[in-house]
């Protein structure tokens, strides 16, 4: 993972977008919520500045040294963050008022994306929320949506094979739908190439 192009690149592209999901999902502070496959944890960052208790895992540690440095820079008390597999959470059932994932499925083979929302599912309380962020699918004819074919092109390996199989299979919408999840709300960001999809389980 390229740590460069993350905190410099693609953590300051998306700050808007970081901070607007926090009002999308209606999180307030003193809830509960976990981010899984953090990165460098700059959601969980926007999460803590708005006095959410807030999680991030990675199975990555150099993208977390990044996360555990800002959290002491910034001194947030209120967020941490663990090495952990999102396919296997160290969560108990229902623990989570909000469960997110932010440009993490898209990359994925489909039996690890599967997996990851299933557990996603699993640690989110009954009433509760999981918050997607990715690709909108299909993608915009625009600047943006070249941008994005492009780089992931260029990931190459399992990461570009993820890549082509989240947009054929047809994105966020399509993990919804066969999770039996209900989609409450749905947004777009960045000139209609970020997707935000806010849902719950049917109980
Ligand atoms: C494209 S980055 C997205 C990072 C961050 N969510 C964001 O919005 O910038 C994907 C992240 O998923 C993490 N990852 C991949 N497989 C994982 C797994 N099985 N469990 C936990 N993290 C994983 C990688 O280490 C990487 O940090």
């Amino acid at each position: 993972m390229a740590l460069l192009t993350y905190e410099n690149l693609v953590d300051p592209l998306l700050k808007i977008v970081r901070q607007s999901l926090v009002d999308f999902s209606a999180m307030k502070a003193g809830d509960s919520s976990l981010d899984v496959c953090c990165g460098t944890g700059a959601q969980v960052i926007e999460y803590g500045r708005r006095g959410i208790t807030a999680v991030g895992i990675d199975s990555d540690e150099n993208m977390l040294a990044f996360a555990v440095k800002n959290r002491l820079q910034l001194k947030m008390e209120n967020i941490s963050f663990y090495i952990a597999d999102a396919t296997a959470l160290p969560f108990d059932d229902k623990s989570f008022d909000f469960v997110s994932v932010s440009f993490a499925l898209h990359d994925k083979l489909p039996d690890v994306r599967s997996a990851v929302v299933s557990e996603m599912k699993r640690v989110v309380k009954k009433r509760g929320s999981l918050i997607f962020m990715d690709f909108n699918i299909p993608l915009p004819r625009n600047i943006w949506g070249m941008g994005a074919n492009i780089v992931e092109y260029f990931a190459g390996g399992s990461h570009y094979q993820g890549f082509k199989d989240f947009k054929e299979s047809g994105g966020l919408s399509k993990i919804v739908e066969e999770h039996g999840l209900v989609a409450e709300k749905t947004g777009y960001f960045k000139s209609g190439m970020v997707a935000v999809v806010k849902a719950r389980s049917i109980v």
